[in-house]
């Protein structure tokens, strides 16, 4: 189905945009923690990207990029206004989300996208909202208005302390752990090393704890078994079964080896298309 772009805008200059697309059929359907896989060229891969926000009334969904190889390069150079070719979802399990008290919502660089449609799920249910977000500097913090809409607490930390906390997202949620005893879980999204820093952090307190996986996908239906991720022993697909599981199960390791399967693919894809589009 071919998708319209409303609107585009630039969060990070060079390395992250926002997308706002017409897709009222997905709009209807869409939940926290699920999906969409694009394709951006009759030619091109498919890429699976987390719905940041959606609104059913208005038909628009919300999704955030990193321009990190050719598809999302090929992303990027679309306007306000282009379409783009292909949009399926909503894919994936919604995130569970019950009335139980406080949630704890990480989000790391790009995945602070992500976690804001999680954590505006937990609000709109009446549970209390602690966001907790982080990024190397100040520049690359994402969705602090609009998290700060809603969220009952809001927690930032940068590497570099340009904003906030110097440090870690996980030292900001180990002051939490260790003064709120009413957390009932912990969500997280964000890059791999993060999502095991915080299931680590958090096991020694039995606090349970989701994490939203993002392996390479292709058909994004269960099928071709690309989005294979190994969860309490089992081989689980993250895009039927997921993309979110229990932390404390996941096997990260792997999950991090398979994620680097095809980086020399991707860099030489990168590379063509640069000196294509420069040349
Ligand atoms: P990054 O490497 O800059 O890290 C962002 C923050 O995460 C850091 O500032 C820090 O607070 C925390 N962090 C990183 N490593 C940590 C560690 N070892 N221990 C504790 N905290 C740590 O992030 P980035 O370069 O913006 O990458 C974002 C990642 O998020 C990408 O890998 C992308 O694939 C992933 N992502 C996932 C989803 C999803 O749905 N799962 C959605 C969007 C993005
Ligand atoms: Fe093919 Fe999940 S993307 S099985």
């Amino acid at each position: 189905m071919s998708v319209p772009i409303l609107k585009k805008e630039s969060l990070i200059p060079g390395t992250t945009s926002k997308m706002v697309l017409y897709a009222p059929e997905i709009a209807r359907h869409a939940k926290p923690g699920h999906f969409i896989i694009l394709r951006v060229n009759e030619h091109g891969e498919r890429i699976p990207l987390t719905i940041a926000d959606a609104n059913a009334e208005t038909g628009e969904i919300t999704i955030v990029y990193l321009v990190l190889g050719k598809t999302t390069a090929l992303l990027e150079a679309l306007k306000e206004g282009d379409s783009i070719l292909d949009v399926c979802g909503p894919l994936g399990k919604a995130t569970k989300i019950e009335k139980k008290g406080c949630v704890v919502c990480v989000g790391g660089g790009t995945g602070i996208a992500a976690m804001h449609h999680i954590a505006k799920g937990h609000h709109e249910a009446g549970n209390k909202v602690v966001a907790v977000i982080g990024a190397r500097n100040k520049d690359l913090l994402l969705f602090e208005k609009e998290l700060g809409l809603f969220a009952d607490e809001l927690l930032i930390s940068t590497d570099d302390g340009s904003r906030g906390h110097k440090g870690f997202v996980t030292d900001l949620l180990k002051e939490k752990l260790d003064t709120d005893k009413s957390i009932f879980e912990v969500v997280a999204v964000g890059p791999v090393p993060m999502m095991a820093a915080v299931s680590n952090l958090t096991r020694p307190y039995g606090v349970h704890t989701t994490v939203s996986l993002n392996p390479i996908m292709v058909d994004g239906i269960g099928m071709c078994g690309a989005c294979r991720v190994t969860v309490g022993g089992k081989t689980c697909f993250a895009c039927v079964d997921g993309p979110e599981f229990d932390g404390h199960e996941v096997d990260f390791a792997e999950l991090k080896l398979r994620l680097s399967a095809f980086r020399e693919q991707e860099r030489k894809g990168m590379e063509a298309y640069r000196s294509a589009h420069n040349g």
